[in-house]
């Protein structure tokens, strides 16, 4: 059997990374793993949070045999990459908030940044915005109301409507009448692509989504460089157990979870 690329997140945010991935490698033998005991991440200590990404990883990792490590998550990645490397030897792929596409793609240059509390005060957020959107004005919100949103989507439940407006109003009301409107919208925070089509309707005017999807694939392309033909369900991990996950994550093409104990 291949060994598999895992794909790691607190919850099922990871899920739209897997998309794009099957997007640009049909037949890539996958895994995942997420750590749902601990969901959300958004909202919590960064030291502690980094000993906790080391240790789940660490054992995802091993249960899983994997040739890479997809860390599908802004906000593990922009806070816990470096430990990551330092621990593991196979290749650690991280996804970070899109501002670079969005800079490229933002006519008005003003861009919002939509990803969980801690990813849009974190440096690493901030030095992406210096050194790619120097021009661009960037509104940074935090709209983790949405991860449970898309929790709840995937376990089978209709995300609420006017949860998810009220998350983005704060975006419309930066375009205020001396600023310029804002077009290109980053989704910061793998969760929210799984919502794509609420975020669009819950928008008063059309705006570019732009998430990291796409580019974490054409990186893992370069780690994968002979096609997986792979038909069967990839395993994958939680550190909680449930039965609705379990059904979600069938629908994304993965066996029920295994309960993954962190070391
Ligand atoms: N999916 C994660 C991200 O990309 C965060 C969700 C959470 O707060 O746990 O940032």
């Amino acid at each position: 059997m291949v060994a598999p690329i895992l794909v790691f997140d607190s919850g099922v945010g990871g899920l739209s990374v897997v998309q794009a991935l099957r997007h640009r490698l049909p037949g890539v033998a996958l895994a995942y793993a997420c750590d749902n005991a601990m969901l959300p991440y958004g909202r919590r200590e960064d030291a502690w949070l980094v000993q906790r990404i080391r240790s789940v990883c660490q054992a995802a990792v091993a249960a899983s045999g994997c040739r890479a490590l997809v860390v599908a998550c802004n906000t593990a990645s922009t806070l816990a990459l470096d430990a990551l490397r330092e621990c593991l030897t196979i290749p650690v792929i991280g996804t970070v908030p899109a501002i670079k596409p969005a800079a490229s793609v933002s006519r008005t240059r003003h861009i919002g940044l939509l990803a969980t509390s801690a990813t849009v005060s974190r440096p690493y957020t901030l030095r992406l915005i210096q050194d790619f959107a120097a021009d661009c004005r960037v509104t940074r919100l935090a709209a983790d109301a949405l991860v449970g949103e898309a929790e709840r989507l995937v376990v089978g439940e209709v995300p609420d409507r006017v949860a998810i407006g009220r998350a983005l109003a704060p975006l419309w009301e930066a375009s205020a009448v001396e600023v310029p409107p804002l077009d290109t919208v980053v989704l910061g925070c793998t969760h929210f692509p799984l919502l794509r089509r609420w975020l669009a309707e819950a928008a008063p005017r059309e705006v570019a989504w732009v998430d990291s999807g796409e580019a974490i694939a054409r990186r893992v392309a370069q780690v994968v460089t002979a096609p997986d033909r792979c038909q069967a369900a990839g395993p994958s991990y939680a550190t909680a157990l449930d039965e609705r996950l379990g059904k979600g994550l069938a629908a994304f093409g993965f066996a029920p979870p295994r309960w993954l104990q962190p070391g």
